[in-house]
């Protein structure tokens, strides 16, 4: 079956990647000739064209993307970012009877609308931070005269890729953020909730779901989780303290309860849902819905990953996830994420990139990977929106450019795996997290 990925960021990468380990019928591998006739990319960066078909198509543009399914003949579509699903993708693929694993334009408005997921879950009694709402600049003035020395978190409501949070105590910066949202947005004000976050995923099918292996993400630029908030530096995963009574606190309490309302509100959700959660004195809360695999947690999730990632992607878009259970290898993946200088600020795009020994590492050159694990990869290199000049030169092209993932037996491995391939990673600039993981396994 021939699938295409929609996307151009690491993430795509990785479910580009996974999806190409397979080949016909189930066989392992293939020649990357025959990987590039059964994945495809729209639009894809310079990594995946080693591993499958990249498109020059528009993935908010649905009329286009379905179009190119029809003409080559695509079986299914997997939609990795949020944009292309807020955007009606998934509703203009089934309107053309093509599979699509991402949920409608109505079920992803629990990432678009903050406002509207917050009411989605005070709904169906998914614990989250208490929330206010506003549409003024003298409703929030009067909050955060309330609130006057206490640590709050402003959010945006609608799409911000990561950026739309602010935490902090001072009041000066919080009003000039809130000024600036609610200058075309509406806003919400959180209290601010203390504990250990963790990244949880739920395949769904639009009636049953399975839970996938929790993940870490790294949200701040600096160490120790200090600075400024950004798309995510890096992510681990599993989490030695997400142990089973954790996740079934988290699915009894938050995913449950979450799959129960979207049924009660007839959205017919096939893809993933991310739960963002914190885990609190109290108990875990609900922090936000993303409707899609998260970045950078996939890039460390989807290498772990033992069985067949397209088949459980078909399944979850046919309705038919029962018969699909994900197996999941006992290794441990770090995930280091190599920026541009000035991320998550200003950062300069198109910048020369040298991979040193990582060039080839998940594209062509890679060797033929065993799905089954044995012997799995010990480091990947994830591409976000890179691409090749006319003369052939790799060139980064956003803030995040790149996640080196480590894999190993344990938790030393991972990480030294994954640090000595960021280090192979050359532009002018470039910067990473020194600490990922560190917090939850220790130096
Ligand atoms: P969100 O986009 O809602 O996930 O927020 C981005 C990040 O801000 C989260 O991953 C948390 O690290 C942090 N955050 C969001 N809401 C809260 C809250 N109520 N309390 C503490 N931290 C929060
Ligand atoms: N890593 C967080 C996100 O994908 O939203």
């Amino acid at each position: 079956m021939k699938t295409l990925v929609i996307g151009s960021g690491a993430r795509e990468h990785a479910i580009a990647w996974a999806l190409s380990r397979r080949g016909p019928g189930g066989a392992k591998g293939g020649r990357a000739s025959e990987r590039r006739e059964r994945v495809f990319c729209a639009p894809g960066n310079a990594g995946t064209e080693g591993i499958a078909r990249n498109l020059a198509l528009d993935p908010e543009d649905p009329k286009a993307v379905v179009s190119a399914c029809a003409e080559l003949g695509i079986g299914l579509v997997v939609i990795g970012p949020e944009g292309p699903l807020a955007a009606g993708l998934a509703d203009a693929l089934a309107a053309s009877g093509i599979p699509a694993f991402g949920p409608g334009r109505k079920a992803a408005a629990l990432e678009a609308s903050k406002s509207f997921a917050r009411s989605f879950s005070e709904r169906h009694g998914v614990p989250c931070a208490r929330t206010e709402r506003f549409s003024s600049l003298a409703a929030l003035d009067r909050y955060l005269d309330e609130n006057r020395g206490r640590r709050v978190v402003l959010k945006k409501s609608g799409l911000a890729a990561g950026k739309g949070v602010l935490e902090s105590d001072d009041r000066a910066e919080l009003r000039g953020f809130g000024e600036a949202v609610l200058a075309a947005d509406d806003l919400l004000a959180e209290e601010y909730l203390v504990g250990r976050e963790l990244s949880v995923f739920a395949l769904c099918d639009g009636r049953d779901w399975a839970l996938l292996p929790a993940c870490a993400d790294h949200k701040k630029a600096g160490p120790g989780d200090t600075g400024p908030n950004t798309g995510g530096m890096g992510a681990v995963c599993p989490l030695p303290f997400a142990d089973a009574g954790v996740m079934e606190r988290i699915t009894r309490d938050i995913v449950a309860p979450s799959f129960a309302g979207m049924e009660e509100e007839g959205l017919s959700y096939r893809g993933v849902l991310f739960f963002g959660v914190m885990l609190t004195a109290e108990g875990p809360r609900l922090l936000e819905y993303n409707v899609r695999f998260g970045d950078p947690e996939t890039q460390s999730l989807l290498p772990l990953l033992a069985s067949d990632l397209g088949s459980l992607c078909e399944s979850a878009a046919l309705g038919r996830l029962a018969s699909a259970r994900p197996a999941f290898s006992a290794e441990v993946a770090c995930g280091v994420v190599v920026a541009a200088p000035g991320y998550p600020a200003h950062y300069p795009k198109g910048l020369a990139v040298d991979l040193g020994l990582a060039e080839g590492s998940a594209g062509a050159g890679q060797p033929e990977i065993d799905v089954d694990g044995i012997p799995g990869p010990e480091a990947l290199l994830f591409h976000a929106s890179t691409a090749r000049d006319p003369a052939g030169q790799l060139r980064t092209g956003g803030g995040r450019c790149f996640t080196a993932v480590g894999l190993g037996p344990d938790w030393p491995t991972a990480r030294d795996r994954a640090y000595d391939l960021a280090g192979e990673v050359r532009f002018e600039g470039a910067w990473y997290r020194r600490d990922i993981g560190t917090r939850i396994f220790g130096s």
